[in-house]
């Protein structure tokens, strides 16, 4: 007797019984950009199809993604000035929290509103914590990260995602919140988060070039896969609900490996670097659209339970036609 694997193929009502995987699109993060100012809705052109939006069209965006059926988005803030502290990040008229409170009282909760918490677009250095001497000092840069994400849940954050990679912060982040009165808000942490030439479209957009030496002491060595293990663990013990493996594809050994050691929801960030290549790609002509979905059902397949992406919106307008 042969066993032919391909009898399953031949027919198109069969081929969507037996497939494994379908794209989870409730499960999608869209990141998204806000900038001071009004009447603001500039493309990003390292990442076509993104935009810098002020408050005002941020909250129409938001209603037509509401409309579309995107459940999520992460917000990044740019601010309009920068100091050594990084002071932007936790002021609350900070401009992610302007925003959080305008789309909190136009929308309530039908926006999932997620926030990425770290330094590196408020501080004049580009670094994700505070510089002391030549390096980024872990320690004194928890307080201000606690801070940032305690000021995001107060302006109507429904979940805050710590990306900076600073030991310790996790546990400290936990602790702030719960002290005042925040236990129930989750932490998804960015944990395996690798030092990676995928996020520099996102520099661009987020303005957050370190503007000396590189984040290599604080993310990690794209050549280390156990160690992934080792971050996503402590997170875990410090309090994270969530553990993120960022970036996505280049990565996927890692997703599946931290999927298959820990209990807790896996989320991969399918980043700016991943996006524009694709994007890039598609709009010469040199792969048709369907590329999106095959990438998204990779990361999926691998083991992400949440995938944030710049294709969101396009992935769900695609999947409603
Ligand atoms: C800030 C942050 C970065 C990204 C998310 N949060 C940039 C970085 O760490 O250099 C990258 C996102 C992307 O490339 O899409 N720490
Ligand atoms: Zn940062």
């Amino acid at each position: 007797m042969i066993r032919r694997p391909r009898r399953l193929r031949g027919n198109s009502i069969l081929r969507d019984m037996v497939r494994e995987t379908k794209l989870n699109t409730d499960a999608l993060i869209y990141p998204m950009f806000v900038v001071e100012g009004k009447n603001i809705k500039n493309e990003i052109s390292s990442m076509p199809g993104n935009y810098h939006f002020s408050v005002d069209l941020l909250l129409e965006e938001v209603k037509e993604l509401i409309d579309l059926g995107v459940k999520s988005i992460m917000l990044f803030g740019i601010p309009d000035y920068k100091d050594e502290c990084g002071s932007g990040a936790y002021n609350e008229n900070g401009i992610v929290q302007k925003a959080l409170r305008a789309i909190r009282e136009k929308f309530g909760d039908k926006m999932y509103l997620v926030t990425d918490v770290c330094l590196c677009e408020y501080t004049s250095t580009g670094h994700c914590g505070l510089i002391k001497g030549e390096s980024v000092d872990n320690d004194s840069t928890l307080p201000l990260l606690s801070k940032t994400a305690l000021s995001h849940v107060q302006a109507g954050a429904h979940m805050v995602a710590p990306s900076d990679m600073m030991d310790g912060r996790i546990g400290h982040m936990r602790k702030t919140l719960d002290e005042n009165g925040y236990e129930d808000i989750p932490i998804m942490a960015y944990s395996a988060k690798y030092a990676s030439a995928y996020y520099g479209p996102f520099r661009e957009a987020a303005d957050s070039t370190p503007q000396f030496g590189d984040r290599k002491t604080y993310q990690m060595d794209p050549a280390n896969s156990r160690e992934a293990l080792v971050e996503t663990k402590l997170d875990i013990e410090e309090g994270a609900d969530i553990v993120m493996v960022k970036p996505a594809l280049a990565y996927l050994d890692i997703i599946a490996k931290v999927k298959a050691t820990t209990d807790v929801p896996v989320a991969a960030y399918n980043v700016s670097g991943e996006y524009s290549m694709i994007k890039m790609a598609i709009k010469q002509g040199l792969m048709s659209e369907d590329v999106i979905l095959e990438t998204l059902l990779s990361i999926q397949r691998a083991g992400a339970d949440i995938i944030l992406t710049y294709f969101a919106k396009e992935i769900i307008s695609l999947m409603n036609n």
